[in-house]
C-alpha cells in the first residue's frame, strides 16, 4: 500500500512559505506517496488554492470538537473542511501535555473530524519518563483505546504513533523499537475496531530525516511518517518521501 507522509508546520508559516509547499507538489514523482501538508490554521485555505490540482493535501492541526459557537479563538473541523483541509491532525502530544487534552477530548474530536468528511490523523506517543519506567507499550496502547471512537470503523483514518522524547530532539527509537510499538497498536487497532483498524495507517513521528526515513518507512507496520521539523523545506520533506 502507498505511505502517507503528512509534513505537520507547527506554528511555523507566514505566506511567503507557500512556496515550499508548491515546491513540494512540483517535487513529487509520481509513484510518489500520499502526501500531505497541515500548516497553521491562518494557511490552510490559501495553501488549499495553492495546491489545487496537484497530489498534495492540505490539513488542519487541531479542531475544536463542537462545529460552532462561543469558543474564542477555535477552529472547527467544519472551518477547516470549508477552508479546503481534507486531513486533520488530533490529539499531538504538544496538545495533550500544553492543553491538557485527555482521550475522551481526542476521540470526541475525532467524531468532529469525521462529522465534517476529514481524514483524522490520531496521535500517540509516550514519554521519556514512562518508556524508562517500562510503561510505553501500556500507554500507548491505552491512548489508542480512549482516542479513537467506534464510529471511525469504515471511515479513513491514521494514527500516528509520535514518542514524545522523540519530537524536535533528534533521537529516534531503534527500528526494533518501533516495530514492537507498530504490532502493538496493530493489535489494539484490530480488537476494538476490527476490520477497519486492520487496514488503518500508521505512521511513525519524530525525528524523521531524509537520512532516515527509509530505513524507518521499510519497517515492519510502518504505513507512513508525520514530519515536523524537516518538512519545513521541500528538499528534505522530499528526500523524505524519497524513501517511501
Ligand atoms: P519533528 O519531526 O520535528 O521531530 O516533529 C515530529 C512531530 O511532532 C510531528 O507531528
Amino acid at each position: 500500500m502507498q505511505k502517507l507522509i503528512v509534513g505537520n508546520w507547527k506554528m511555523n508559516g507566514l505566506g511567503a512559505a507557500l512556496d515550499e509547499a508548491q515546491a513540494v507538489a512540483a517535487g513529487l514523482g509520481a509513484a510518489a506517496a500520499r502526501v500531505g501538508i497541515c500548516p497553521p490554521a491562518t494557511l490552510v485555505e490559501r495553501m488549499s488554492r495553492a495546491l489545487a490540482g496537484t497530489l498534495v493535501a492540505v490539513g488542519g492541526q487541531d479542531c475544536r470538537a463542537e462545529a460552532s459557537g462561543a469558543y474564542t479563538g477555535d477552529v472547527s473541523a467544519e472551518m477547516l473542511a470549508d477552508a479546503g483541509a481534507c486531513l486533520v491532525i488530533l490529539g499531538h502530544s504538544e496538545r495533550r501535555a500544553g492543553f491538557g487534552e485527555t482521550d475522551a477530548l481526542v476521540a470526541a474530536k475525532t467524531e468532529a473530524a469525521l462529522r465534517a468528511g476529514l481524514e483524522p490523523i490520531v496521535c500517540v506517543g509516550e514519554t521519556l519518563a514512562e518508556r524508562e519506567a517500562g510503561g510505553a507499550l501500556a500507554i500507548v496502547t491505552g491512548q489508542v483505546r480512549g482516542s479513537l471512537p467506534a464510529a471511525l470503523a469504515g471511515r479513513p483514518f491514521a494514527v500516528a504513533y509520535e514518542p514524545v522524547w522523540a519530537i524536535g530532539t533528534g533521537l529516534t527509537p531503534t527500528l526494533e523499537q518501533i516495530a514492537e510499538m507498530h504490532a502493538a497498536i496493530r493489535a489494539e487497532l484490530v480488537a476494538t475496531l476490527g476490520e477497519a483498524g486492520a487496514r488503518a495507517p500508521i505512521l511513525y513521528g519524530g525525528s524523521v530525516k531524509p537520512a532516515n526515513a527509509a530505513e524507518i518507512l521499510s519497517t515492519a507496520e510502518v504505513g507512513g511518517a508525520l514530519v515536523g521539523g524537516a518538512s519545513l523545506k521541500a528538499s528534505d520533506f522530499l528526500g523524505i518521501i524519497a524513501g517511501a
